[in-house]
């Protein structure tokens, strides 16, 4: 008998836990490039890039051809020996940034749990035990107990109390209340170099250089959580080129491998404190996951795929704020590279998302009146014609 589109979303309610969002009636079933297709064989283009994981589309042969090599060699093993895609990826990671030494993690929250390791240790070898990290209000790192309770956003935390201890949050922005907050108990800071989940929260360009000084001055680390804007997403290889300062310590993972789960912490030689056993994962940094991952960092360094994004996110950002002018319901946008959100002055953001969805463009919503946009680092000036069109006649259509 054959499966029809209903029958997979009801399956999906009866047999699965319902998922933290609300999922859309869609159920996708192959992809390519900056395109995806559902199971009745209609066409979208995907803005939403698995939230910031398809940097180089979907299914790039470059990924593909790597995962199919690996998989017929090595796809795993324990990391009690050495393996040739992990060393490969681990090099290929500190080489090309301003840290020093690797270690591999299945995701971005567990990056971000070795990353309060590291400062927690540090802490214990050189601040007298100091255990708290000071991380911003409105900021995401992940959803495991201590990554929620390092979130600034109560609505995770809220069902999940009592959190674990440690943490105190500051308004992002605010150097002023960051130095208000550090205490003989403060190990480190820890902050998105731009808020993506948060509200695509763009920092004034004295901030960081200030938050720097401080820790510098305090003798803190500087971690930051580059999940989402690292690796080409803000339209340079890392986030913190945008910043003018070098970290001590980050994460990373969405656009590692191109969809296969890995994520990442890289430090600088003097806080890579962790020993072994300190930190480990039955799975984390396996071949198949580093092989995927180190053809897809290659090959957006090979090619330039930062400065594609820094280009195209330019002409984007500029063409919707253009729209302004002749849409009052548009209040602005703002972001770097293909990381940007559109602001609209009512609640409007679902209706969009819903309107363009039925024109075959996929978006994310993520406040009532805010669309983020997270396409493949690889869209041309031409998508984003094809996908502002989309966005102008549904935004038209409403005004009428
Ligand atoms: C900045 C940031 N940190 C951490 C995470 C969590 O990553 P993961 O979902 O891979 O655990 C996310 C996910 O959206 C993120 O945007």
């Amino acid at each position: 008998m054959r499966v029809t589109e209903t029958d997979w979303q009801r399956l999906c309610q009866q047999y699965m836990m319902p998922m933290a969002g609300s999922r859309l009636p869609l159920t996708l079933v192959r992809g390519e490039g900056c395109l995806v297709w559902d199971d009745q064989g209609r066409e979208y283009l995907d803005f939403v890039g698995g939230w910031a994981v398809n940097s180089l589309g979907h299914c790039p042969p470059v990924t593909v051809n790597a995962l199919r090599e690996q998989a017929a060699t090595l796809i795993h093993v324990s990391n009690q020996f050495y393996t040739i895609p992990q060393v490969q990826l681990a090099r290929l990671l500190v080489e090309n940034s301003c840290l020093d030494k690797a270690f591999f993690s299945n995701s971005g929250a567990e990056a971000n749990e070795g990353a309060v390791k590291v400062a927690r240790k540090y802490g214990k070898l050189h601040r007298n035990g100091a255990y708290e990290v000071i991380t911003a209000l409105s900021s995401f790192h992940g959803r495991t107990l201590a990554m929620v309770a390092a979130t600034g956003q109560p609505k995770y935390q809220v069902p999940f109390t009592p959190l674990p201890e440690g943490f105190t949050h500051v308004p992002y922005n605010d150097i002023a209340a960051l130095k208000k907050a550090t205490t003989d108990n403060t190990c480190a800071v820890m902050l998105e170099p731009l808020q993506g989940e948060g509200g695509v929260n763009v920092p004034d360009l004295d901030y960081f250089p200030a938050v720097r000084r401080w820790c510098d001055e305090q003798g803190l680390l500087l971690i930051l959580d580059e999940v989402q804007t690292g690796l080409g997403r803000t339209g340079t290889l890392w986030g913190y080129q945008q910043l003018g300062i070098e970290p001590d310590v980050i994460t990373l993972a969405k656009g590692m491998a191109s969809g296969v789960v890995i994520g990442a912490l890289l430090a600088k030689e003097s806080c890579a404190v962790l020993s072994p056993g300190d930190h480990a994962h039955t799975f984390g940094g396996n071949p198949l996951a580093c092989a995927a991952a180190y053809a897809t960092v290659s090959h957006m360094l090979e090619n330039d795929i930062p400065g594609q994004a820094c280009r195209v996110g330019d002409y984007f950002l500029d063409r919707l704020n253009d729209l302004r002018d002749p849409l009052p319901v548009v209040a602005g946008a703002r972001g770097w590279g293909l990381l940007l959100a559109l602001e609209f002055n009512e609640d409007i953001a679902e209706e969009v998302q819903v309107a363009c969805m039925q024109r075959g463009l996929l978006l994310n919503r993520i406040r009532p009146n805010l669309i983020r946009f997270m396409p493949p680092l690889i869209a041309t000036e031409a998508v984003v014609d094809r996908a502002l069109a989309v966005l102008k006649a549904v935004l038209a259509e409403r005004g009428r």
